[in-house]
């Protein structure tokens, strides 16, 4: 089965052609990153404008290094919810626009479900059950994935996603957006004991995360230091900085493992590119003879192919739209 599916929920304009869940055949991302760099963050209204004028184009590449037409796909999918509303009904109408033009099913995509997906591609032997953890520009979560599409959440964050806590740090730091790539840069070959920062515990929730205060603590740090006109180093401070924030979704990862009985783990979303947590997670993993799948960095922020691969197993499981599909900002991945 080939589908064709879009996404456009924040600063990507995506279209993919993706056969049976696990084989890309195309994959074309538009970025909108050099746009919003001026602003120092993703503006809504530009990134909804912008995927208007990037979509159809995106879609026939897809279509065109697939070498297919849209005839011979089985079916449209697209990414529903969460994520900027304005930049997801871009998506979503035009989807449904290909859907009722072609006759073709629609299959709605939750964005995260999709981003634990993109390890089905890169994996040939991954299948559920497993233990995942998710961190994107919005999500911070421990989950169990029991079959494709169910997914129970055993912690996630209380405030800030670690993304966010990444971006919002190296924003202060004076680097340019996007902030967590960049501050992973950064903090190559710096020292990662040379400052220090709390891990922040959700009474109660062992499995859950708060990365405000660290956000907060880290910002103080750098203010701190400019007001009493000390120059931090940036690149010790940058590698303490990742360091610390892998060693607490590591060590919460090593915990649901314990407490779960997995040997399965599974990283997802855009952080899942940071440097110090694949190696953190890799250590750790290997101590305790897990098996560990990472998405391939080119997997690991937005694309197209980690929804058609989701898309494939909402299918099978009968989760198809009409043309009353709507799409939403929040949506929980359960
Ligand atoms: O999953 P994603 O591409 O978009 C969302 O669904 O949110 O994640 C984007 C987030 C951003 O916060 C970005 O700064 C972060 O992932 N990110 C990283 C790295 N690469 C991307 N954070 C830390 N280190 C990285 N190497
Ligand atoms: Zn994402």
């Amino acid at each position: 089965m080939r589908i064709l599916a879009i996404e456009s929920s924040c600063d990507e304009t995506c279209a993919a052609i993706v056969e049976d869940g696990r084989k890309i055949i195309s994959n074309i991302v538009a970025s909108q990153i050099e746009t919003h760099k001026i602003y120092g963050g993703v503006v809504p209204e530009i990134a909804s404008r912008q995927h208007t004028e990037a979509v159809c184009y995106v879609t026939e590449q897809a279509l065109a290094e697939a070498n297919m037409t849209l005839d011979e796909v089985d079916a449209i999918a697209v990414t529903a919810y969460p994520g900027l509303i304005g930049a997801l009904l871009v998506g979503v109408n035009y989807a449904k626009g290909l859907a009722l033009a072609s006759g073709k099913p629609l299959i709605p995509v939750h964005h995260i479900r999709g981003h634990v997906a993109a390890n089905y591609i890169a994996f040939e032997d991954l299948k559920p059950p497993f233990l995942c953890l998710i961190v994107s520009g919005g999500h911070t979560m421990i989950a169990e994935v029991s079959d494709y599409t169910t997914f129970k959440r055993l912690g996630s964050t209380h405030d800030d996603a670690a993304g966010e806590c990444f971006d919002k740090v190296a924003r202060v730091l004076g680097l340019s957006y996007p902030g967590g790539v960049n501050l992973d840069k950064l903090s190559q070959g710096g020292k990662v004991d040379a400052f220090t920062f709390p891990d922040p515990k959700v009474t109660g929730e062992p499995l859950s995360f708060s990365f405000s205060g660290l956000k907060t603590a880290a910002i103080n740090t750098i203010h701190n230091a400019e007001q009493k006109g000390i120059e931090i180093n940036k690149c010790d401070f940058a590698a303490s900085f990742n360091r610390s924030v892998a060693n607490i979704l590591c060590s919460r990862l090593m915990d649901a493992a314990k407490m779960t009985g997995y040997k399965n783990i599974v990283l997802a979303g855009g952080v899942s590119a940071n440097s110090h947590l694949r190696d953190a997670v890799q250590t750790a993993c290997d101590k305790n003879g897990y098996k560990l799948y990472m998405p391939p960095l080119y997997l690991c922020g937005d694309n197209g192919a980690m929804i058609g691969a989701q898309a494939y197993y909402e299918y099978q499981a009968g989760a198809l739209a009409d043309m009353s599909l709507n799409a939403q900002a929040y949506k929980d991945i359960f």
